[in-house]
């Protein structure tokens, strides 16, 4: 029973769907607090800025990043149509406006032209990619060059020890993810990490186009 209760919580993570999948996103936003501040402050967003969230299921960040009043244009993409839902329903005065955009999506295969973004953020998603070099390509090719992209993870140890990569959520090391970033292309790679009582440890790493 526990282990389908498990099994049941880690898939939801990965794609939030039906009663369940909102509530755990309106949950996440409060769990995953310290991971996305962390995020958000390493994009310096400037005045009229174009930024790209991937995976950004309750929407917290995007209202960080919205709330700064400085970006001209936030598109944020999930391939849940349950926090496409719940995210609109929060931000819709953002939507109205025009200033954000909420397109369903996968992350292999991003719904952009080339050169579209000044940044691109993503927390809590590298464990559902099935190829995370691939992701890192289109976020490499959507960006303007030197723009950002900021990638916010748990440690390889903290999912394991909470089951979760034996639920198919793939760890990684900081220097595997920094590797990924170097081999594409992108350079001032550097990785922050902080740890508060919800995540433990978590990483930041970050490449400049
Ligand atoms: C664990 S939740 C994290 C949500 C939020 N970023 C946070 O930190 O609280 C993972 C989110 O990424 C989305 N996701 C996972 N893999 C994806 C992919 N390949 N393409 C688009 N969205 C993806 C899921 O639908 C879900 O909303």
């Amino acid at each position: 029973m526990v282990s389908k209760l498990h099994a049941f919580l880690a898939q939801q993570l990965g794609h939030p769907s039906g009663i369940w999948g909102r509530l755990l996103l309106r949950l996440l936003n409060r769990e995953n607090a310290g991971m996305n501040r962390l995020a958000f402050e390493q994009l310096a967003i400037r005045q009229g800025d174009r930024i790209l969230e991937i995976g950004f299921g309750g929407g917290s960040l995007l209202a960080r990043i919205l709330a700064t009043g400085l970006p001209k244009t936030v598109v944020g993409l999930d391939y849940a149509e349950d926090a496409l839902t719940v995210t609109q329903r929060k931000l819709w005065r953002y939507v109205h406006s025009g200033q954000l955009t909420l397109q369903q999506g996968n992350a292999s295969h991003l719904p952009f032209p080339d050169q579209q973004f000044d940044h691109i953020c993503t927390v809590n998603t590298l464990y559902f990619w099935p190829d995370a070099q691939t992701v890192f390509q289109e976020c490499y090719r959507v960006l303007t060059p030197s723009g950002t992209v900021v990638v916010c993870y748990n440690t390889k140890d903290f999912l394991e020890q909470q089951g979760l990569t034996q639920q198919g959520f793939k760890g990684y090391e900081v220097k595997t993810v920094e590797k990924f970033l170097d081999e594409i292309g992108f350079q001032s790679i550097e990785t922050f990490s902080r740890q508060d009582s919800s995540n433990g440890q978590y990483h930041c790493t970050c490449g400049k186009r």
